[in-house]
């Protein structure tokens, strides 16, 4: 898109299809890659319309029953669609860092990497992974952001084999992240669960914002705003 291009305004109202159909000469020819994108979530929503014009769209996730159940659905609204689905559990840093090494291993370039997934119903209890390190800081920000740097050579190659194209790597929040503190007394008493996803929403925030160009990509962080979405995790909620 042309910097003199005017954008519509998006509002609450506005469906994936529209956005999706705004940017499609943007995501053609790229691979975009997801994760978290069981059916019903927010992941499954983006990756759907971005499959109507991705070249290649990686779809990751944890759980491979789950990763053929979202393929199955976009094949089958989107026949043409080219996925990739990448076994990866952001908790496990060992997960993380086999599925970068399968990604950087792909011919194909990486243009765009949206950090969606995110432990949202971890109950109440205090869980540690086996890497020692608690589950929804593990999930939402640690695993995250390794993948993110194992990734980043390739995402940056993207940008000489893509004449004038700057890669992106985009971070989902969340607008909790308010209640969250990242040391010392929790500002909002809410339930363990919350907290701890306020908290752990606050972190790729905080770590971001400073420069928003870690390693000369481009990153973002939606906290979104807009309201609450019916997904499995809020629907849990
Ligand atoms: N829904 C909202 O209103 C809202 C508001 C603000 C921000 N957000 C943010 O938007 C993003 C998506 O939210 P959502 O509501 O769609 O959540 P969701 O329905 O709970 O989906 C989370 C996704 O992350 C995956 N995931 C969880 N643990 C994982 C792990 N260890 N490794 C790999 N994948 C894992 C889940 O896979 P499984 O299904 O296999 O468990 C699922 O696909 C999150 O970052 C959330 O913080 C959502």
């Amino acid at each position: 898109m042309s910097s003199t291009t005017t954008l519509p305004t998006f509002s609450f109202n506005t469906t994936a299809e529209e956005v999706a159909n705004v940017f499609a000469d943007e995501i053609r020819g790229k691979t975009v890659l997801i994760t978290g994108t069981s059916l019903k979530g927010i992941g499954f929503e983006t990756a759907r319309v971005i499959a109507k014009y991705a070249k290649l769209l990686i779809i990751a996730g944890y759980n491979e029953e789950r990763l053929k159940l979202s393929e199955d659905a976009i094949k089958k609204e989107t026949p043409s669609a080219n996925i990739y689905r990448l076994t990866v559990d952001l908790s496990s840093l060992a997960s993380v860092r086999k599925a970068a090494a399968e990604v950087n291993a792909l011919p194909d370039p990486l243009h765009v990497l949206i950090n969606n997934a995110a432990a949202t119903r971890t109950g109440f209890a205090l869980q540690l992974t086996s890497d020692n390190i608690e589950l929804q800081y593990a999930t939402n920000h640690v695993g995250p952001w390794l993948f993110t740097n194992l990734l980043v050579p390739k995402l940056l190659a993207s940008s000489s084999s893509t004449e004038g194209f700057t890669p992106r790597v985009i971070f989902l929040s969340s607008d909790t992240h308010y209640f969250g503190t990242t040391r010392g007394s929790m500002r909002w008493l809410g339930s363990y669960e919350l907290v701890s996803y306020s908290r752990r929403r606050l972190r790729p925030v905080a770590h971001i914002k400073p420069t928003g160009r870690p390693h000369g990509v481009p990153m973002s962080f939606p906290a979104k705003k807009a309201g609450t979405l019916q997904s499995c995790g809020v629907e849990h909620v």
